[in-house]
C-alpha cells in the first residue's frame, strides 16, 4: 500500500446560525458599528455559525468524525489514528485528539492535535497521509475543529465579523493507488506580526493578549501570493497539471482571496468550492467544511482530482492535491 485515500467525510456546526443582520444589531447595542452590507462586499460571508457553552473544538470534531465514519460504514475502533488540527483546543492538555479519541470510544492507535492555524487541516492531512504511506497508520481521522468564537476581540469590527465555529473531518485509508498524489508544506515567522493571538497562561493566569488581532491588508496580499505558488509546487510535484484539477478547496476566508487564487491559478471560477458565505472562517475546520458540503451535494465525485489549500497564521501554508 503506497498512498492514502479519502474515502469519506462528516462536518458539524453548532445550532446557532447568526446572520450579518443580527450580528450587526448585536454589535450596534455594544456600539460597535457594521452592517450586512460591509460584511458582504468586502468578505462574501452572509452568516456565521456560533459556539454554545456546551459546544467545544472536541465535541464537534467527534460529531464530524462520527457523520464520516457513517458515510465509509466503518467502525470508530478500526480507526487507528486521529489527527486534530486546531487553535481552539478544550484545554493546555490532553490534546483535542485524544478527546475525540475518548468520544468515539476508540482505546488505541494515536491521537495528537497539530497548530498550524488555518493551515492546520492542510498540516494535518500531510501527517497522517505520511503515517500511512511509512505503514505507521491504515486508516486515519483527519479533523479541523475549532471554536474560534471564544478568542474574538467582540469590540474589533475588523475580526469579529469574519469567524465562525464549526468542524469538518476527513477518513483516510491506505489504498494502492492515489488518493493523494502529493502535500507540500510551508512556513515564514517574518509575516507573525499580521495575525496572531499572543496571549497564554502563566502560572494560573492570563498573560499577554488572549484575542486574535490581524492586518486584513497584509494577510490578504500574502494569502493570495501563498496559495497561488503552493497550488502550482503541489501540482507539479504530483505530475498533474493544472488544468485536470476539477475542483479547488482553499482555506475559506474571504471569497475575494478565493476569487483572486482561483484566476491566479488559471481555474475556471465554477470550479472553486465555496462556502465562506454559510460558514465565515472557521479557521482548520474550513476545508473540510467545504470538501463534506461539495461531496454531499453531489458536486465531488469519484475520480475527481481537488487540490484543497490553507494559510494562517504563523506564518503557515501548505496543499494537498487527491484523486477521490
Ligand atoms: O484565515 C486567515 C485570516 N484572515 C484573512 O484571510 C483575512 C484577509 N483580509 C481580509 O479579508 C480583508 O482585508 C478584510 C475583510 C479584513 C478587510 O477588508 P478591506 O477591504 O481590506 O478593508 P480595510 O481593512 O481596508 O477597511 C476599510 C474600511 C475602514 O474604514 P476607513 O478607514 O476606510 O474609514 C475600516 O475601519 O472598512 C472599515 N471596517 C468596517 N466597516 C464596517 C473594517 N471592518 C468593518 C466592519 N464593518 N466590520
Amino acid at each position: 500500500m503506497k498512498y492514502s485515500k479519502i474515502i469519506a467525510s462528516g462536518s458539524a456546526l453548532p445550532g446557532l446560525a447568526v446572520s450579518n443582520a443580527a450580528l450587526s444589531e448585536r454589535l450596534a447595542a455594544q456600539g460597535v458599528e457594521t452592517s450586512d452590507q460591509w460584511i458582504v462586499e468586502r468578505t462574501g460571508i452572509r452568516q456565521r455559525f456560533l459556539a454554545s457553552d456546551s459546544d467545544t473544538s472536541s465535541s464537534l470534531g467527534a460529531r464530524a468524525a462520527r457523520a464520516a465514519l457513517e458515510m465509509a460504514g466503518v467502525p470508530a475502533d478500526s480507526v487507528d489514528l486521529i489527527v486534530v488540527a486546531t487553535s481552539t483546543p478544550d484545554h493546555i492538555f490532553p490534546s483535542t485528539a485524544c478527546y475525540v479519541q475518548r468520544d468515539l470510544g476508540i482505546h488505541g492507535g494515536a491521537a495528537f492535535d497539530v497548530q498550524a492555524v488555518c493551515a492546520g487541516f492542510v498540516y494535518g492531512l500531510a501527517t497522517a497521509d505520511a503515517l500511512i504511506r511509512t505503514g505507521a497508520a491504515r486508516r486515519a481521522l483527519v479533523i479541523g475543529a475549532e471554536v474560534f468564537s471564544r478568542i474574538l476581540d467582540w469590540t474589533d469590527r475588523g475580526t469579529c465579523v469574519l469567524f465562525g465555529d464549526g468542524a469538518g473531518a476527513l477518513l483516510l485509508e491506505a489504498s494502492d493507488a492515489p488518493g493523494i498524489h502529493a502535500c507540500r508544506l510551508h512556513a515564514d515567522s517574518r509575516h507573525e506580526p499580521a495575525l496572531r493571538t499572543a496571549g497564554g497562561v502563566r502560572n494560573g493566569q492570563v498573560y499577554g493578549h488572549p484575542f486574535l488581532t490581524m492586518d486584513g491588508q497584509a494577510v490578504f496580499k500574502i494569502a493570495v501570493t501563498v496559495l497561488d505558488q503552493v497550488g502550482r509546487e503541489v501540482c507539479e510535484a504530483s505530475g498533474v497539471p493544472l488544468d485536470s484539477v476539477d475542483w479547488l478547496i482553499p482555506h475559506q476566508a474571504n471569497v475575494r482571496i478565493l476569487q483572486a487564487v482561483t484566476k491566479r491559478l488559471g481555474l475556471a471560477p465554477e470550479k472553486a468550492i465555496v462556502t465562506v458565505d454559510q460558514h465565515a472562517n472557521t479557521s482548520a475546520a474550513s476545508v473540510p467544511l467545504a470538501f463534506d458540503h461539495a461531496l454531499r451535494s453531489g458536486m465531488l465525485k469519484p475520480g475527481h482530482r481537488v487540490l484543497m489549500e490553507g494559510v494562517g497564521g504563523g506564518f503557515t501554508w501548505g496543499a494537498a492535491l487527491a484523486t477521490l
